[in-house]
């Protein structure tokens, strides 16, 4: 090392009141940096502060080995050195409190809105334990959602964990907005990771509104921002979610999305030299992603729950897609949002087939159950007979599972778009309605060959999909809106 390194290095100590051991940078690249001297006072996870003649810049220590200190930084490494002093600096002290609901904050508890914001009086782990598996309660109570399908057909219920998946622009984010506002919750807690500025601003202003920030934390790390603290993002909303189920409350939890936290723990892991072996994710992954989902769900005694939802992008819908499938597994369900149904403009775009709810069928009672089974069989009828309808293949008539199917359609895709704060059991009483023109429209189609009064029409008096196949009027048996 030469002498100028040394000069430098004590000048710059002599300007600080070290509270620890001091190090120097012993090689830099543009993504991470390599210091001696730290190896016996760095930790995993700690945070250094690189003493660079154009300001300091912050890092994080992501691997120790004998004689040298790996650290990613937290913004550019223009400017830094050979010899440049760094020190280990104490962890940002993280203490969510009650004063920060209706609050945007980064993840180390700072004001991202422009106003001062106090932290409370007890300091949170970013990496907390989940509650003892043998202490935490079931799944609880169903919760209303302010969605029609979410009351009914796939029901959220407290402490449950279920993942939003769906490919790009579908409608994630506005759903969880959505659920932000209409979930029955005493607070919510949304964490976005990777979002760009604008989409941050236009989120929190636009799409979330001033009525869902009033009842909820925002914890956010823009795309801008270094992988570690994207990471974090995740984290600490947790740890919001945490404080407040630690207060006995019924807490939703709302993670937009666990994709770019893979990503972010991907690259961090990538500069900690982890290499990626599962289908471009490092193995460390999948117990990431495990580890932060755990901490969400039903609390133990004295505690409440943290019902939480995790929005994951699939490309092309494509559930297999590393991060999805390393989700489903330790999830209480999963919606899949399909964009064929949004670009039809039905919102939310829920493929109901092939969304799962596992609090079914302990949520709803009997009759409901019931109700549940009748509409997933019409939609699964409708659409193995879609291709045939829609090439007008279809005769009318031929089978009653498929006319009570078509007759019902349209009244069932309005029901899944519905919205309104009336609860699961008015939603049930609407499903109940839009079911019984599934009897009604079948009972109006005539057997094969009787003479034809006209095209049948759905349940709603609309002409939907189901008109196009243009069912000749005949005789359906009784029943014939049963479950297939
Ligand atoms: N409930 C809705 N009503 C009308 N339009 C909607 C609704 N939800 C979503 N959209 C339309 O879909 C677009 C994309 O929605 P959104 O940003 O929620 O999707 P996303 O899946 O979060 O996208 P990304 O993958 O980019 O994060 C919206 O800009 C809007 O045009
Ligand atoms: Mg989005």
């Amino acid at each position: 090392m030469t002498e100028t390194v040394l000069d430098r290095a004590r000048e710059v100590i002599r300007r600080i009141t070290p509270r620890g051991a001091v190090g120097l940078v012993s090689a830099v690249s543009a993504g991470n940096l390599v210091v001696g001297g730290l190896s016996q006072a760095a930790r995993l996870g700690d945070r250094a502060e690189i003493l660079r003649d154009s300001g300091p810049l912050q890092a994080e220590v992501i691997r120790v080995s004998g004689d040298e200190v790996l650290l990613l930084p937290e913004g550019g490494t223009d400017g830094v050195g050979l010899g440049d002093p760094v020190r280990i600096v104490p962890l940002p002290v993280f203490a969510p409190d009650d004063d920060w609901i209706g609050r945007v904050i980064d993840p180390d508890g700072r004001p991202l809105d422009g106003r001062p914001l106090l932290p409370g009086l007890a300091v949170r782990s970013l990496r907390a334990d989940p509650p003892p598996a043998q202490g935490r309660r079931a799944l609880g109570a169903r919760l209303a959602t302010g969605y029609a399908v979410f009351d009914t057909l796939l029901p959220l219920v407290r402490g449950q964990r279920i993942g939003l998946f769906a490919g790009s622009g579908v409608g994630k984010s506005t759903l969880l907005a959505g659920l932000a506002r209409g979930v029955e919750a005493d607070v919510t807690v949304i964490g976005l990771v990777g979002e760009r500025g604008r989409e941050l601003r236009h989120f929190v202003e636009d799409v979330l509104g001033a009525d869902g920030l009033a009842r909820a934390v925002v914890v956010a790390a823009t795309s801008d921002r270094a992988p570690q603290i994207r990471r974090r993002a995740a984290l600490a909303a947790t740890a919001v979610a945490e404080h407040f189920r630690d207060r006995g409350l019924n807490v939703l939890l709302l993670l937009d999305s666990v994709t770019r936290f893979a990503e972010a723990h991907r690259e961090t892991s990538a500069a900690a030299g982890e290499a990626s072996t599962l289908r471009g994710f490092p193995a460390s992954t999948g117990p990431a992603i495990a580890a932060l989902c755990e901490r969400a769900g039903p609390g133990g005694r004295g505690q409440g729950d943290i019902t939480a939802i995790y929005s994951v992008l699939v490309a092309g819908s494509d559930m297999d897609e590393p991060v999805a499938d390393m989700l489903r597994g330790v999830l209480d369900g999963h919606v899949v949002l399909d964009r064929a149904i949004a670009e039809g403009g039905r919102f939310p775009a829920v493929d109901l087939l092939r969304s799962v709810s596992r609090s079914l069928p302990a949520a709803a009672n009997a009759h409901e159950n019931q109700l549940i089974a009748e509409a997933r069989g019409h939609l699964g009828t409708y659409e193995r007979a879609v291709t045939m309808i829609r090439a007008g293949l279809y005769v009318g008539g031929s089978d009653p599972r498929i006319d009570a199917a078509i007759a019902v359609q349209p009244a069932l895709e309005q029901f899944l778009g519905q919205r309104g704060e009336r609860g699961c059991e008015a939603s049930f009483i609407a499903l109940r309605q839009a079911l019984a023109g599934a009897r009604q429209g079948a009972a109006a189609v005539r057997p094969r060959g009787a003479a034809q009064t006209g095209p049948a029409q759905g349940a709603s008096g609309r002409t939907g999909p189901g008109q196009q196949g243009r069912p000749t009027t005949g005789q359906a048996r009784p029943g014939a809106g049963g479950p297939t």
